[in-house]
Formats: C-alpha cells, structure tokens, sequence
C-alpha cells in the first residue's frame, strides 16, 4: 500500500514537472531530469529536502542578483544546499578567473549529479558535506543560501545562522529563499488540525529567521512569482547599503 501511494506521487511529480518546464520556458529534458534526481532525493530524505521540485532559473536570477551586478576581484561565494545546481548553474555564468564558488551539499547523490555537471569549472569545489560541519579558512563576499530553514529543528537553525554570520565579510550579502503564503497556510492548518506543539515550534524558527534579518544593518526582500511555490528572496549585509 505504502509503495502504491509512492508510485502514484512519483508519476504526479513527474507529470507536474513536465508541465511546469513548459510554464517556465526551461529544456523540458533538462528540468525533467533534474526534476527526477531531485525527487528521488525527497523520497530519501524529505525533510532535508524541504521541497518537492528544484527551483527555477527565475528565482536563480534573482537571489544571485548582486553578484551579477558587482565589479569584482578574486571573489569568494559559498553556496549551501545546492540541490540539482540551479543556483550553482547562474553562479557559474557569473564566476570570473579568480572567483571561487564553494559548494556544499549534504546530499551525496546530488554530489555525484553537481560533480558531472560542473566538472569543467576549475574554480567551483563540491563539498559533501552538512554546512555545520564546514570550517572554510577565510570569510565569503557572498552567501546563497538554498536551505530549507522552516522544515529543520529550531536548534539546527540557530546554529546555521550562527556560521552564517561568522563566515561572512563585513561587506559581504547573504542570500536565501523562503516560499510565499507557505508559513501563513502552514500555521493555518496547524491550528485547524489542532497541532499545537508543531505549531509552537513552527513559529518559533519563523521568528529566529526574522531575528537574524534585522541583525543586519541593511535587508530588502523581493517576491519571486515565477517560481513553485512563489518565493520571497531575502537579502542582507551587514554594512553600507544594497
Ligand atoms: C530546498 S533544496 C534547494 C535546492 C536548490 N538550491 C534549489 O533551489 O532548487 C535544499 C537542499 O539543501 C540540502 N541540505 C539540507 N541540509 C543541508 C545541510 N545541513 N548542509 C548542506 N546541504 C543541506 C538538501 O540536500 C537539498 O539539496
């Protein structure tokens, strides 16, 4: 039974997919191979997931934004939780000779996938392994961030966001996404289906988010609609202005 209610979410998965490539003018065999890897990967490990398909090249554009528009030198960027290399994909338009893009994901399968794909870019290192455990010996100009804060435990998050604010430079941007009207619709049915300790904790990691937000001296956020779900991308710096 439990192996029919998988099949049948795969192929709807599946199908959706094909069906969003086009919405979103994407290859259709690109984003369908991705978005196979991808969900065979939330069928693993949902909660490290924290989506159910990868994001779009719309959403890629916009929270590496900065990037594209800095006149820069020997920049280093990190990128957490890349997934099926999205992101990583218009970071590696934007890398110049010097630049080192640092990537690291939890995932080792994905690993295997980014790995192919980026095997002709000297100067981006896939990293297997948990952002916690990733101790880089100078700071970032730029973090983008692909995790999924608000499936993770309180505990987790705070101690994500604490390297966060330790690897980046004072003039550095962090970069992260989080889906639109999901939390409002989350803490909805949490209290329709009476989940209050769920909630409890729910809230408490949107309120740790936002904390982190106005510790920095400049934040802007745009809404990204050309995404599944919409998505808002959060920017923040600790000096100077966006
Ligand atoms: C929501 S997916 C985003 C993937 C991609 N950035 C995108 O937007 O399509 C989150 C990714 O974070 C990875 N991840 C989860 N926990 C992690 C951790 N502790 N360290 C590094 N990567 C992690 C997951 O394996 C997954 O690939």
């Amino acid at each position: 039974m439990e192996e029919k209610k998988r099949l049948v979410l795969i192929l709807f998965l599946s199908f959706f997919a094909v069906g969003f490539s086009k919405i979103v003018g994407n290859k259709v065999g690109d984003f369908f191979v991705d978005s196979g890897s991808f969900i065979s990967s939330v069928f693993k490990n949902p909660k490290q997931m924290g989506a159910a398909l990868p994001s779009t090249p719309f959403l890629a554009k916009k929270i590496t934004k900065y990037i594209r528009g800095s006149k820069r030198q020997g920049t280093k960027i990190l990128e957490v939780g890349a997934g099926t290399g999205v992101f990583t994909q218009e970071l590696a338009r934007l890398l110049k000779k010097d630049d080192v893009l640092d990537v690291v994901e939890i995932d080792s399968d994905l690993c295997i996938l980014l790995r192919e794909k980026f095997c002709g870019y000297k100067n981006i290192k896939i990293h297997n392994v948990s952002i916690l455990d990733w101790n880089p010996e100078y700071k970032y100009d730029y973090i983008v961030s692909g995790l999924p804060f608000n499936a993770f435990e309180i505990s987790f998050v705070k101690k994500i966001l604490y390297k966060y604010q330790r690897f980046i430079k004072d003039t550095g941007i962090i970069s992260y996404f989080e889906y639109a009207v999901v939390p409002s619709v989350t803490k909805f049915l949490m209290t329709v289906f009476f989940m209050n300790e769920r909630k409890e904790k729910y809230v408490e990691i949107l309120n740790e988010t936002k904390c982190f937000r106005s510790s920095f001296k400049v934040y802007k956020k745009e809404l990204v609609l050309r995404n599944f779900p919409p998505a808002y991308v959060h920017f923040m710096k600790k000096q100077s202005f966006l």
